[in-house]
């Protein structure tokens, strides 16, 4: 099968490598949203909303544009808004344009299954891009071991309930949007963790609810219903930084902030600063440069007809059982002791997390 694919990709480049060789066309930025134009680009890539996190607006966009304009590859950028039907007109449009290579994060596996389909019948590679397009048949994945992400964040918030000295602490679970499969590989490492300690009675089991679509407003509206069932939740399972904040939010209103753990996921700017505050527990840190360097890797490689060597790894897709060549990269926690590590990567900068308000809190962390 692989085979085939190179040698679709070889065809095609021949056919338009006229087209290719004197098309030195600007890219799109994300969100242009303005559709694709004829003598298109090498590479099609669709990120899916701007609000579920910060990511898809501003980092994941950066570092591919830094990693195309490097390899002076040029490729069409957009974001579907959270709107599924965009997303495949997105898709149409790349596909009709002639992309070698397409790129998704999708918003449910069935309408990114639909656009694998349509790629792959007119011979363009692809690739699932963060989340894994179930029965989807991507060509290969780039992610994170999103396993261990869920792992990382309930031994956090383990940790943190540990620290507070509380005796069978009621812990509340937002889960991530029940259509993308990270979702559920957080949540299976995360219940890995907390399962056992609500068995051995070490914790008591709170609410849990799944919030789709990631919405941070929906992910407050559900935690508010929750506290105001049980005021004796005494640690939050936010899956993701976005649904922190809006649990932080809703504890500051009743004054809980501080006293009730919250964890989180993408050191974001505002979960970076809700860590130094003492608001949120933890965060996840996934270093979205190296994901969209091996991403835009090998798209590079397969835009130019070459057989990638940069997936090591494999994944078995759930569904359909297909084994996908990956690149699975490694997460880690963050608290107050190490958000220094994540200016220290690149990945923000201090004058973004350390406003005047924080000033000693960034001091306290040995941020310089
Ligand atoms: C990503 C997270 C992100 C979430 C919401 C997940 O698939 O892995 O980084 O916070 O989607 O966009």
């Amino acid at each position: 099968m692989r085979k085939g694919l190179f040698a679709l990709a070889a065809v095609g480049l021949l056919a338009t490598g006229g087209m290719a060789a004197c098309g030195k066309d600007k890219s799109d930025d994300t969100g242009s949203g303005s559709g694709t134009k004829a003598g298109g680009k090498q590479v099609g890539i669709i990120l899916p909303d701007t609000k579920s996190s910060q990511r898809w607006g501003t980092d994941d966009p950066k570092y591919l544009k830094a990693a195309f304009d490097a390899a002076g590859v040029s490729y069409d950028m957009q974001n579907a808004q959270g709107d599924k039907q965009q997303f495949q007109t997105i898709a149409d449009s790349m596909i009709s344009e002639g992309v070698k290579v397409l790129i998704t994060v999708n918003l449910d596996s069935g309408t990114g299954a639909a656009v694998l389909a349509k790629a792959k019948q007119a011979g363009i590679a692809t690739i699932d891009y963060d989340r894994l397009t179930l029965g989807g048949g991507a060509n290969y994945y780039v992610s994170f071991d999103n396993v261990k992400v869920g792992q990382l964040q309930g031994q956090g918030l383990v940790d943190c309930l540990k620290a507070k000295n509380y005796t069978k602490p009621v812990v509340a679970e937002l889960n991530g949007s029940p259509t993308d499969n990270n979702a559920t590989l957080f949540a299976q490492g995360y219940d890995g963790v907390l399962n056992p300690l609500y068995t051995d009675g070490t914790l008591v089991k709170g609410p849990n609810r799944s919030v789709p679509d990631w919405d941070n407003a929906t992910g407050g509206t559900y935690f508010e219903q929750m506290l105001t069932q049980n005021n004796k939740i005494k640690g939050v399972l936010a899956a993701n930084d976005g649904l922190g904040n809006a649990v932080i939010e809703i504890l500051k209103k009743q004054h809980l902030n501080g006293q009730v753990p919250v964890t989180g996921q993408d050191a974001t700017v505002q979960g970076l600063q809700n860590i130094l505050s003492g608001d949120q527990c933890m965060t996840v840190y996934k270093a979205i440069k190296k994901e969209a360097d091996a991403a835009s890797g090998l798209a590079i490689s397969l835009a130019k007809g070459q057989k990638p060597t940069t997936a090591t790894g494999t994944t078995t897709d759930p569904q359909s059982k297909a084994t996908i060549p990956s690149v699975l990269l490694d997460p880690e926690a963050i608290t107050k002791a190490n958000v220094k590590d994540v200016i220290a990567d690149g990945f923000v900068t201090k004058d973004a997390i350390c406003t005047a308000a924080l000033a000693k809190a960034c001091t306290d962390a040995g941020i310089s």
